[in-house]
């Protein structure tokens, strides 16, 4: 499990440099809180309550879980999801966390995201599944600078174009992959979306993150960018299992 600490230096970057509207974040856990907030103890908070016990119990089943309860203006939507390689076990203590933290980070806000390095939660008054959604993004590159970065910049990129390609035809949008750079370093590739996207709108935010590799992460061993429906991540060393 990721540590529980959430680190949001979100807004800093971004006033540096709104052109990339993305931030670093520190393991790969983050969280994003809407500013609107909603009464405590109302029906909003008693619908999100049972939504979120709800995805808690059936998110780990099938590694995805998705949900609406109550009438417009108390109306929640919620979903949540594993990565695809994580089993019901370590799926179930993810979900757990989130669903305690999404309401300590966020508390009373009428919609949030948790990122975790397993699993994601999330839930908003308005109904968001199946849109794409940018505005939550953020990057993280992997410390060590590789000796040969324009062959190695290739390489990732066209790992990333694999499991890409994998992934928007696969049941949970999601695919690994690894490719040899040079003779002696294999690179793991990994993409995901969240399960409620189309296959052409998973591909188009995998798209979109993807082409800010060679901008965020040139040169760089490793990277993590994340945004609220997509995610990649590359590494020279295994961090998927098979
Ligand atoms: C809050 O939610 C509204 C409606 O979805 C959105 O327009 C606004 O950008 C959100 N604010 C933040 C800080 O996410
Ligand atoms: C909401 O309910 C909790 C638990 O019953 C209570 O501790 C808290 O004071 C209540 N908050 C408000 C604002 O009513
Ligand atoms: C989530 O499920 C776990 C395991 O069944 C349970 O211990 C925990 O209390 C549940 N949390 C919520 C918010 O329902
Ligand atoms: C689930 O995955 C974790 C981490 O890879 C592993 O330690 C655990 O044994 C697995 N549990 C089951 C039931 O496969
Ligand atoms: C990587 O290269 C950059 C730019 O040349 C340099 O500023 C940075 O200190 C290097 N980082 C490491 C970990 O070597
Ligand atoms: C990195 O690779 C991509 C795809 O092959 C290419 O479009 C881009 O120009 C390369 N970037 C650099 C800085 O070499
Ligand atoms: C890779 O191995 C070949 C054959 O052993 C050698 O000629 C070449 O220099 C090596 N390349 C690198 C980048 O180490
Ligand atoms: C919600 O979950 C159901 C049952 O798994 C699934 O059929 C449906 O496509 C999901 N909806 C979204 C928006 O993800």
């Amino acid at each position: 499990m990721s540590s529980s600490r959430v680190f949001s230096p979100l807004y800093l970057l971004l006033s540096i440099s709104l052109l990339l509207q993305l931030a670093i974040a520190l393991n790969p856990i983050f969280h994003e809180c809407n500013t609107t907030s909603f009464t405590p103890n109302g029906t909003y908070n008693e619908n999100l309550n049972t939504l979120l016990s709800q995805l808690n119990s059936t998110t780990p089943l099938t590694g995805s879980g998705n949900g609406s309860l109550g009438q417009s203006p108390d109306q929640v939507y919620g979903l949540a999801f594993c990565r695809g390689d994580i089993n019901s076990t370590v799926c179930q203590a993810c979900i757990t966390s989130a669903a305690i933290e999404i309401q300590q980070y966020c508390q009373y806000k009428e919609e949030a995201v948790i990122w975790y390095e397993y699993c994601q939660l999330k839930y908003s008054n308005l109904d968001f599944f199946g849109q794409i959604d940018y505005r939550e993004a953020f990057y993280y590159p992997y410390f060590n600078n590789v000796s040969d970065p324009v062959s190695f910049n290739t390489t990732v990129m066209k790992l990333l174009n694999i499991v890409e390609g994998e992934a928007i035809i696969s049941p949970k949008l999601f695919a690994t992959g690894t490719l040899e750079v040079g003779n002696s370093t294999t690179l793991y590739g990994l993409v995901q979306c969240t399960p409620d996207l189309s296959s052409a709108n998973c591909e188009t935010c995998l798209d979109w993150i993807i082409g800010f590799v060679p901008r965020l992460l040139y040169g760089k061993e490793g990277g993590i960018i994340m945004t609220g429906t997509c995610e990649l991540q590359y590494h020279t060393y295994p961090f998927f299992t098979t």
